[in-house]
């Protein structure tokens, strides 16, 4: 019978064919997918194996530091951390379009790893932890609609500007088959029942422009938020949670004074693939302890709405 210990197995020796004496450069972005892709090669081909982690300044709070622990502390895997933060905060001043964001976001993600990957030297290959839904979603993408609603945020065309061979070795797994696969490599349980997080990060958060100032009320929005989740037993029930900060400001007030702050949504979806979703119906008196405490602990914040909007019509992220 098929187990997911013969499949790492089975796996492993594929990418050691594949793979021989050259050198595998992997980009991680803190996610469950390039995580599990990162571990699997390493227990393949070991130090032939060197990871990227392209810290955007776009993370959660505590997130870049979590990843760069984990890997380099725990797993003990060759990473490369590399601080882009001023680079892209740099490079997205003053963009509030959506799109251009996206873009900027990704042409810069791509000169960065490219330079770096250079640095490394000699490396012939690039492992990417691409699953089946992915495989299938842009082959059938060629027929479809040419609509783009919004433009992902990945490596593609990577591969061929750097003139590497693409190693995937979860091409034919399922979401829940990595998450498998993770449980089987070891990797913490709370690291692999983590949120989708997406590429773009807190930009596709913060709708207008994007600033350090707002990057930080947001991070602190989104742990108070992500606390209280996790303390009601809830983080397991829901596919994705967040805070977004809107462009908006609103008068308030605070103890005798007035407030004129921004305001914030929080959203949380169930969702099997991410392709349809509804919100999730937290009872009233959960999103009053949040708002309370988000407006008590978080300057710069004084009002909470709750986005009880589904996909369709409506998408998860914001932008
Ligand atoms: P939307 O907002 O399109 O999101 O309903 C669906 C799922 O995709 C995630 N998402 C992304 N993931 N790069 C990613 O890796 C991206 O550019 C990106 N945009 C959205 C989103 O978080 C949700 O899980």
């Amino acid at each position: 019978s098929w187990t997911m210990a013969a499949f790492k197995a089975q796996a492993i020796e594929k990418i050691r064919a594949q793979v021989g004496s050259g050198r595998v450069i992997c980009g991680l972005s803190g996610g469950v997918d390039s995580s599990v892709a990162a571990v699997l090669i390493h227990e393949a081909i070991g130090e032939q194996l060197t990871c990227i982690f392209v810290d955007t300044g776009l993370m959660r709070a505590g997130e870049a530091d979590e990843v760069v622990t984990l890997f380099r502390d725990h797993y003990n895997i060759p990473l490369v951390h590399v601080d882009a933060a001023d680079l892209f905060l740099g490079k997205l001043a003053g963009v509030s379009d959506p799109e251009v964001k996206r873009k900027t976001i990704g042409a810069t993600f791509i000169d960065v790893f490219d330079a770096e990957a250079k640095k490394i030297g000699g490396a012939g290959f690039l492992a990417q932890g691409t699953l089946y839904p992915d495989v299938i979603e842009s082959v059938s993408f060629t027929g479809g609609p040419s609509v783009t609603i919004k433009s992902h945020h990945n490596v593609g065309g990577l591969p061929e500007r750097m003139n590497l061979k693409l190693v995937e070795p979860l091409r034919e797994l399922f979401k829940d088959e990595v998450r498998r696969l993770g449980v089987e490599l070891g990797l913490p349980p709370a690291f692999i029942g983590r949120h989708p997080f997406p590429g773009p990060g807190l930009a596709i958060r913060i709708p207008g422009e994007i600033t350090p100032e707002k990057l930080e009320i947001l991070r602190k929005a989104d742990t108070v938020y992500l606390e209280e989740i996790r303390n009601a037993g809830l983080y397991d029930a829901i596919w994705q949670a967040f805070a977004v900060l809107l462009p908006v400001r609103t008068v308030g007030v605070m103890g005798d004074g007035r407030s004129y702050d921004y305001a914030c949504a929080l959203r949380a979806v169930t969702s099997v693939d991410g392709m349809t979703a509804d919100y999730y119906p937290f009872p009233h008196e959960f999103l009053g302890r949040v708002a309370t405490r988000i407006i008590n602990e978080v300057r710069g914040i004084n009002r909470v709405t709750y986005d009880i909007t589904s996909k369709p019509p409506g998408t998860i992220e914001w932008e």
